[in-house]
């Protein structure tokens, strides 16, 4: 099926109603574009339970603060455009701010409690506008299965959330998290980094692997095993942490003993970009 890139609403919406109608299962993978191999894992993952699959690429203005990004933001759209298309995606909604927000726009969509801890302590409105245009997205699309990456795990349980409380009848599915061969998680921000902060930025990966693998061998102590994290960050030249911690990945809540569904997960500054990263517990 030959890949066809929109900018409409109108146009995704007929398009998708008539794959629908050829009996097609629906996919979607929502992005800010700047793709790369854990996006396109998404996209794979989409296209073995979807016949059609869609990807948004919409560097959304409302999720950025105003000392973040977003100007410098990547846009290598037909580099984007190739990869779906190795990927097997059938549409590529492209649109326009004015699009999404047009003039007059007054709604928000916020999910309380989840969305002002952790990344939110430090990105206040970040979670606001990432509900607010994923709300969007889905009822444009309205995708039988909607696709999100774990790295950004604090985001993912916010849009379960929401979807449960807005009684959203579609699945959403959570990927796992792509990694360079070093451990670096793939990110679009990857690409400010400097050979040294790349450097530095190893750093995340590797205190997560090492809680991992204490749990592993049965270290039950999550106090002291989120201290031993805080001080291979702290000790990496370069690495500023905002958070580094171990909580209960239903509620966000801070671990202070060992209980099932544990996730560590870290936020920290390497020169003027900030890397997030996280691991699921065993
Ligand atoms: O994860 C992202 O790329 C963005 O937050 C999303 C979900 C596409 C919303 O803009």
């Amino acid at each position: 099926m030959e890949l066809q890139v929109v900018e409409q609403i109108a146009e995704v919406r007929q398009a998708v109603n008539g794959a629908r109608q050829r009996g097609s299962r629906i996919g979607f993978v929502p992005t800010m574009g700047a793709l790369h191999s854990g996006h396109v894992s998404l996209m794979e993952e989409a296209r073995r339970d979807c016949e059609f699959v869609v990807v948004s690429i919409f560097v959304n203005p409302t999720q950025f603060g105003p000392k973040e990004d977003l100007n410098k933001y990547p846009r290598p759209f037909e580099n984007d455009v190739a990869l779906c298309q190795g990927a097997g995606v059938s549409l590529i909604f492209h649109p326009q701010p004015v699009t999404i927000y047009p003039p007059g726009f007054k709604t928000r969509v916020e999910v309380t409690g989840l969305s002002s801890v952790w990344e939110g302590a430090f990105r206040p409105e970040h979670f606001c506008g990432v509900t607010t245009v994923v709300m969007k997205l889905l009822n444009i699309v309205q995708a039988d299965v909607t696709y999100f990456g774990r790295k950004d795990f604090q985001q993912q349980l916010i849009i379960k959330q929401m979807c449960q409380d807005l009684d959203w009848p579609y699945a959403i599915q959570t990927c796992a998290t792509i990694r360079d061969p070093d451990g670096l998680a793939k990110s679009s921000r990857n690409v400010y980094l400097s050979p040294s902060e790349r450097q530095s930025g190893l750093s995340l990966s590797r205190a997560l692997f090492h809680v991992r693998d204490q749990i592993q061998s049965g270290n039950r102590d999550v106090l002291q095993l989120q201290q031993a994290m805080r001080q291979i960050l702290d000790g990496t030249p370069g690495v500023i942490v905002d958070y580094a911690a171990i909580i209960n990945s239903d509620t966000l809540a801070a671990a202070t003993e060992y209980q099932p569904a544990l996730t560590a997960a870290i936020a920290v500054r390497v020169g003027a970009t900030r890397l997030i990263d996280n691991i699921e517990l065993p």
